[in-house]
C-alpha cells in the first residue's frame, strides 16, 4: 500500500537521477482507531461524518461491524477490519470458516468500502487466553481466502503486536523478539508478510515507558519536543524521540531474523488526556503535544527513524473517542481525540502548511496535489525531501542544487544552526521575517531550510557549506515549502 502510491512521474524522475543516490519518500498517513468500548457513542453514520469533516482518511476497527462498514461505503476512507481474538482458533483450524468470514465481512463490502487490510487478532501474545498457537495458521487461512476471492493484492493480512513481544528494546540496536516468539511465531509471520507484500503492525505507547520511568526519561523526549537526545551505545545513533527508539527496537528485532525489507505500520499510539494521580504524564496538554507533534511529523514526511530514515511510517492514533466502558486505570477511558458528543478533547496544535485556518481545525491529510474540493487552509504543507540512505547527497551534474534542513536533528539544533546562518553566516534571512514572503509556514524547519539554502547559494555552493553539523543536506530538486520558492543561484 505504500510503494504503489508513489507517482509514476516521480519514479521516472528518480530513475534518471539514480547515479545521484537521491530518493524521495512520500509523507506517511495518519488514521485513527475507532474503538467502541462505550455505551454513549454517536451512531456510525454520524461518526463517518466526523471523520470526513476532519479529513481523516484512514480508520481501523476492532471488528467488522456491518453498520460501520456500510456507513463507510462510498467515502473513500481506507479501512482496517479486525478478526477478534476469540475466533482465531476457528479461523486457524477451518479454512472454510476463514473463507466465509472474509466473504461476509470483506468481499461483501469491497470495493465500495475501501477495506485495505485485515488485522488477524489484536495483540495476540498479550491475551491471557493464549491464542498464540492459532495466529499463523489463521493468517495463512485468511490470506488463502483473499487469494481465492482475488482480493489478495488489494487487502493485506497483518496482526498488530504489542511492544511486549520484544525481549530487549534498549538500546534500540539491541532489539530482539522474545525467544518463545522469535522462531515459532515471528519468523513465519515475517515470511508471510514478505511474500504477501504486507507490513508489520506495531502498537507502541511511549506513555507507558514514560509513566513507569519518569525519573530517567525526559518528558520532552517522550513528546517529540526539542531535547538533547539519547545515544544508542550499540551504534552511536542519537535518538530525539522515544517512539523512534521503540520502533527502531522492532526494526532491529526484525533485522536479527534477517527481515530487513518489511515495513512497519504503527497500528496504535497515543497519549491519555487524563489519568489517576499516580499516572505520571497523563494530561490534556501532554496528549495534545504528543498527538500534535506526531501528526505533524508524519504528514511532513519526516517520520523516518534513525535506523530507517526513509521509512514513511503510517500511524493510527488511539483513539477516536474516549471510551467509557474500558476497564483499568482512568487513563484507559481517556485516550480519545473526541468526546462522545463529538467535541474535541483538546486542540491539536497543527501547523503544517502554516496558518491554522481559523477555528483550529485539525488537518489530517497532507493534500499535496490531491486535495479534495472544499479543503481549507492556505497552500500545501512543506514537502521536504528526505536525506539519502547513505547520508550524503551529491549535487546534480547540471549544477542545480539546494540546501534544506534535516528535521531529524531536532528543533534545538536546527534553531542554533538557523541563528548562525542568519547571523554571522551572512545568509539573506529577510524573506523569513514576519510578513515577508517566506515567513509562512512559521516553523523552525521551514525557516532553517530557507536560511541554509541562502547561505549555501551565497557561498557559491562550496563543498561543506550545506552541512551545519548534520542539520542540513543537499537536494537537486527544487524544494517547495508552502508558497516559498527557494533561489537556486547566489
Ligand atoms: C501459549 O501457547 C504456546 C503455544 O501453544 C505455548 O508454547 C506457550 O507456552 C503458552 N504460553 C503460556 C503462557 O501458557
Ligand atoms: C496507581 O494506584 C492504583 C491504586 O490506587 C494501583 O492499582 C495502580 O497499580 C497504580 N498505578 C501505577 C502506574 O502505579
Amino acid at each position: 500500500m505504500l510503494c504503489p502510491s508513489r507517482s509514476m512521474g516521480l519514479l521516472l524522475f528518480c530513475s534518471f537521477l539514480l547515479p545521484l543516490f537521491l530518493s524521495y519518500s512520500e509523507a506517511g498517513t495518519v488514521g485513527v482507531n475507532y474503538g467502541r468500548v462505550a455505551n454513549n457513542l454517536p451512531p456510525a453514520t454520524k461518526v463517518v461524518e466526523l471523520l470526513k469533516s476532519n479529513d481523516i482518511g484512514h480508520v481501523k476497527l476492532y471488528d467488522a461491524d456491518p453498520t460501520v462498514l456500510r456507513a463507510l461505503a462510498g467515502t473513500g476512507i481506507k479501512v482496517v477490519v479486525t478478526i477478534p481474538n476469540e475466533i482465531l482458533a476457528a479461523t486457524a483450524s477451518r479454512s472454510g470458516f476463514a473463507f466465509a468470514w472474509v466473504q461476509r465481512n470483506v468481499a461483501a463490502y469491497y470495493p465500495s468500502t475501501q477495506i485495505e487490510a485485515i488485522a488477524v487478532g489484536n495483540e495476540v501474545f498479550v491475551d491471557t487466553r493464549n491464542f498464540t498457537a492459532f495466529l499463523i495458521p489463521a493468517m495463512q487461512n485468511v490470506h488463502a481466502a483473499l487469494s481465492r476471492l482475488r482480493l489478495d493484492s488489494a487487502v493485506k493480512v497483518c496482526s498488530p503486536i504489542a511492544l511486549t513481544a520484544l525481549q530487549a528494546s534498549y538500546p534500540p540496536s539491541a532489539g530482539s523478539f522474545r525467544s518463545d516468539l522469535a522462531e515459532p511465531v515471528m519468523r513465519p509471520m515475517l515470511e508471510l508478510l514478505r511474500t504477501t507484500g504486507s507490513y508489520l503492525m506495531v502498537n507502541a505507547y511511549p506513555f507507558f515507558a514514560y509513566e513507569a520511568n519518569a525519573d530517567v526519561i525526559s518528558l520532552d523526549y517522550a513528546l517529540f519536543r526539542p531535547n538533547e537526545g539519547v545515544v544508542d551505545s550499540g551504534n552511536g545513533l542519537r535518538y530525539y524521540s522515544l517512539l523512534d527508539a521503540q520502533i527502531d527496537a522492532v526494526f532491529a528485532a526484525m533485522s536479527a531474523l534477517k527481515y530487513d525489507d518489511i515495513k512497519i505500520v504503527i497500528s496504535e499510539t497515543g497519549w491519555p488526556s487524563k489519568g489517576d494521580s499516580n499516572e505520571t504524564g497523563a494530561g490534556a496538554a501532554n496528549a495534545a503535544a504528543y498527538n500534535g507533534n506526531l501528526v505533524r511529523r508524519v504528514l511532513s514526511g519526516n517520520a523516518g527513524t534513525p535506523l530507517r530514515p526513509q521509512a514513511d511510517l503510517n500511524v493510527y492514533v488511539f483513539a477516536l473517542f474516549n471510551e467509557n466502558q474500558k476497564p483499568g486505570p482512568t487513563s484507559e477511558r481517556n485516550y480519545g481525540l473526541f468526546y462522545p458528543d463529538e467535541g474535541k478533547v483538546y486542540d491539536i496544535e497543527f501547523t503544517l502548511g502554516g496558518t491554522n485556518s481559523g477555528g483550529g481545525g485539525l488537518r489530517w491529510e497532507e493534500d499535496r496535489g490531491r486535495s479534495k474540493g472544499g479543503s481549507k487552509g492556505s497552500g500545501s504543507p512543506p514537502t521536504l525531501p528526505q536525506p539519502s540512505s547513505s547520508g550524503t547527497v551529491r549535487a546534480s551534474s547540471t549544477g542545480e542544487s539546494w540546501c534544506v534542513a534535516n528535521a531529524m536533528v531536532g528543533k534545538a539544533r536546527l534553531q542554533a544552526a538557523l541563528d548562525f546562518a542568519c547571523g554571522e553566516g551572512g545568509a539573506d534571512c529577510r524573506s523569513i521575517q514576519p510578513g515577508a514572503a517566506c515567513f509562512e509556514p512559521d516553523t523552525v524547519e521551514a525557516h532553517a531550510a530557507y536560511a541554509f539554502n541562502s547561505y549555501y547559494q551565497r557561498k557559491g555552493r562550496a563543498i561543506g557549506t550545506c552541512d551545519f553539523e548534520g542539520a542540513a543536506y543537499l537536494v537537486s530538486q527544487p524544494p517547495k515549502i508552502g508558497r516559498c520558492a527557494f533561489p537556486s543561484g547566489a
